[in-house]
């Protein structure tokens, strides 16, 4: 598959999560010979048995396929990447409690590469870092090796759920510390994906992969400041948002809901830290990122404004869909808004009873996050005086609301953070509401209404 001249056909990927996991074996199933670099026992265990240690969809059958083949071999050292002539960076860059990037696997990674790397050989980092990472901060490492190599950023911009098609599929932005750097690495992913984008520099294509996340998350709190709008106005925020975009290519406003997981609960505070240098505060990035971290409290604060408008207790609260996302499912709860909302419930309510259900998150997970774990959402709404709705996976949307409050207490309240059901056309066990983000008021009315 790749053409016997090519000089970068043996590639080393450190760091086998969710990123260089999938990167290693897109790039086996592409024709490279991939060794994989990783600290992680948790992370080995399963490989050694042939399957990945998260949930991808197609992964566990291409990765068992590689490995069969010989074309993909992983370990703790990177001694053992024999023959590799690419390093390809893909460790975690999470941001602490403080909202500061966390460099210390970058580092330890960048000395580990410096003591191996030969002379031409390449190295790419991957990780999303801050603007000037690659050249001011790994490339000073690398060069204590004493030797010439080249050096980029290509970031990844996969979906969860989606990575293995969208690596084949998805434009990949290339910035090297030099036109010779930009060059070999663009040749290299030319063999993974038929769209490679060069840009300048290596800090535009770390500044590339910082917006594109920084304007998701924009967007996904402009819909969330509808909903808030919405909220007080007495109207539908999903009918003004769907009605909008209809038809209308100006406007595609996402419904609103729980944005997190583990790129933009971190991202937009990269871009500003990034900035700190330059002496500019990104305002509206650091603004947006807060708005949709504050939902879960919001949240907490209509759950309670509507079992007291029934008259009701929060005895027993249930939380469904707890993975930062539901569609692309996944299991992933790194940034999850099910965290907070968790912590909020139980500050507001001491006493209650928390229970959890996801379709994907296994017990350890559910219980992970301070919840009792239940087997199905029918456990999960049976002695229930709130269930709140935290994701969109597909399931939510197909559940048989009129079945599933009939286990609930009465009053009751079901509280969708994604508006998955109409109202309008719901039917449901006696005493018990249904509430949506977005549309809070227009529902107090109806129940108000239904009352007289
Ligand atoms: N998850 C995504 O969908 C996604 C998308 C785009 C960008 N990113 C970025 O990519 C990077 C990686 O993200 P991820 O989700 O794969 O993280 P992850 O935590 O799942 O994976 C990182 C892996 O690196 C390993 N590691 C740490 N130090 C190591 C070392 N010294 N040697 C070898 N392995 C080491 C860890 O054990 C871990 O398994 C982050 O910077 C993230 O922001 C992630």
């Amino acid at each position: 598959m790749l053409p016997p001249t090519l000089k970068d056909r043996s590639v080393c990927i450190v760091g086998l999560g969710y990123v260089g996991l999938t990167l290693a074996v897109a790039m086996a199933d592409a024709g490279f010979r991939v060794h994989g670099v990783e600290v992680s026992d948790a992370v080995l265990a399963p490989l050694a048995q042939g399957r990945a240690h998260f949930v991808e969809v197609g992964l566990d059958h291409k990765l068992a396929e590689q490995v069969r083949l010989g074309r993909f071999t992983f370990g703790p050292a990177l001694g053992e990447a024999a023959g590799a002539t690419t390093y390809i960076v893909t460790v975690g860059t999470p941001v602490s409690d403080d909202k500061r990037v966390r460099f210390d696997s970058l580092e330890q990674v960048a000395r580990g590469i410096a003591g191996v790397l030969r002379p031409d050989d390449m190295v790419i980092l991957r990780s999303t870092v801050m603007v000037g990472t690659t050249r001011d901060f790994v490339k000073p490492i690398l060069d204590a090796a004493g030797v010439p190599y080249a050096l980029a950023f290509c970031p990844e911009r996969t979906l969860e759920g989606r990575a293995l098609a969208e690596l084949k599929t998805l434009p990949q932005v290339v910035g090297g510390i030099d036109a010779e750097s930009t060059f070999r690495a663009s040749q290299l992913f030319s063999f993974l994906t038929p769209s490679v984008v060069r840009v300048n520099d290596s800090e535009s294509a770390e500044l590339v992969k910082l917006i594109n996340n920084t304007q998701r998350d924009y967007t996904f709190a402009l819909a969330n400041e509808v909903a808030a709008i919405c909220d007080h106005l007495g109207l539908s925020a999903a009918e003004v948002i769907a009605s909008g975009n209809l038809g209308y290519a100006r406007a595609n406003l996402p419904m609103p809901g729980p944005v997190g997981g583990p790129c933009l609960e971190k991202d937009p505070y990269i871009l500003a830290q990034s900035l700190e240098g330059a002496g500019f505060t990104p305002a509206l990035a650091v603004a947006a990122r807060r708005w949709n971290e504050g939902l879960p409290e919001r949240t907490v604060e209509l759950v309670a404004r509507a079992l007291a408008e029934r008259g009701a207790d929060a005895g027993t609260v249930a939380v469904l869909g707890l993975a930062f996302k539901g569609r692309p499912e996944t299991g992933d709860l790194r940034g999850t808004l099910a965290k907070p909302l968790v912590d909020g419930l139980r500050r507001r309510w001491p006493a209650a009873r928390l229970v959890g259900w996801d379709p994907v998150v296994d017990a350890d997970g559910i219980a992970s996050l301070g919840l009792e774990p239940r087997l199905s959402a029918q456990a999960a709404f049976a002695g229930a005086d709130a269930v709140v709705i935290q994701n969109n996976h597909e399931a939510f949307a197909k559940m048989d609301l009129a079945a599933l409050t009939a286990g609930m207490r009465s009053p009751g309240v079901v509280y969708d953070l994604w508006s998955q059901h109409d109202p309008r056309a719901l039917r449901l066990a006696p005493g018990v509401t249904y509430h949506a983000l977005g549309a809070f008021g227009l529902h107090a009315a109806a129940v108000a209404a239904e009352a007289a």
